[in-house]
């Protein structure tokens, strides 16, 4: 069976994407962002994963106001990107896993969780900057290291599922995982958040001490975060920094005992309280 080797969170912010095409990594602005990366990386070439679940929000590249799905899995050989306007590199397509994605469908189908199912599917800057930040490199002449099988969870437009549903939603995701035949090593990959709000009266808000104690309590009681419903989420994170519901996401599928390889926070790259961190899944 199938075998879950850990979790990345991470923060997506567009203007990540600039800086890395113009290698700007040691600019005092970037610096204390990206120095958060090289520790993940290293414990990523010690893991090895094969394939990337990644949990995201898509911003209106793929989905937009008139369909949103609460839920989405792509079950796709390959997921393209496509220029949103953020003045950012297109980058190349991801490569899929279709055995994962038609697994992962079936399980939470029958888990009860009403997936939308998308044989084509474009990937947002949501999963590509992560990627990219995980995964440097020109990926147009070296492909891409892993598969990746992207798992959508609405954060843009209301209703939002709540953050005990999306609680349920990963430790579902991950016994499905657990229950896949094949020899595979499988990382959760969540983006987003923390705490930021790009619009309205309260645009550019941050929340340190929030975000702080969120992914403290991520590692070791992450259902800490459940207690608390969307629009207080939105009162204490900021109208965009429900996103961090993708990191719940990706967290609660992991099993038993989780160990924190590292974690780095920094405000704020554009209007966003940056993070990451990297989980292993110990036993
Ligand atoms: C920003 C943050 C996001 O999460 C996003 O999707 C777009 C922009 C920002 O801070 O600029
Ligand atoms: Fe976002």
């Amino acid at each position: 069976m199938a075998e879950i080797v850990g979790a990345v969170t991470t923060s997506h912010v567009p203007a990540i994407g600039r800086a890395i095409a113009r290698n700007l990594q040691n600019d005092p602005y970037w610096k204390p962002f990206f120095d958060g990366y090289p520790p993940v990386r290293e414990w990523l070439r010690k893991i090895r994963p094969d394939v990337a679940v990644v949990v995201y929000n898509d911003h209106g590249l793929n989905f937009f106001l008139d369909k949103m799905p609460t839920f989405a899995v792509g079950a796709a050989p390959q997921y393209a990107n496509a220029d949103e306007g953020w003045g950012i590199p297109t980058l190349p397509p991801f490569p899929g896993d279709e055995d994962l994605s038609w697994h992962l469908v079936e399980s939470l189908i029958e888990a009860e969780f009403d997936i939308v199912t998308c044989q084509e599917m474009l990937v947002d800057h949501a999963f590509t900057i992560p990627m990219a930040l995980l995964w440097p490199g020109d990926h147009a002449a070296d492909p891409w290291p892993v598969r990746a099988v992207p798992v959508c969870v609405n954060t843009v437009l209301f209703p939002l599922p709540s953050a005990a549903r999306c609680h349920r939603l990963g430790q579902a995701i991950g016994r499905a995982i657990a229950s896949w035949d094949s020899d595979a090593r499988v990382l959760l990959l969540g983006t987003g958040g923390l705490s930021h709000q790009l619009d309205g009266t309260r645009a550019g808000f941050i929340n340190r001490e929030f975000d702080c104690l969120f992914m403290e309590k991520l590692v070791t009681e992450p259902e800490w975060v459940t207690r608390y419903s969307i629009p207080e989420l939105v009162e204490l994170t900021g109208t965009q920094g429900v996103e961090l519901l993708n990191w719940l996401v990706a967290r609660a599928a992991l099993p038993g005992t989780v160990r924190k390889v590292h974690s780095n926070y920094h405000i704020p790259i554009s209007n966003t309280a940056a993070a990451v961190m990297a989980l292993e899944a110990v036993s």
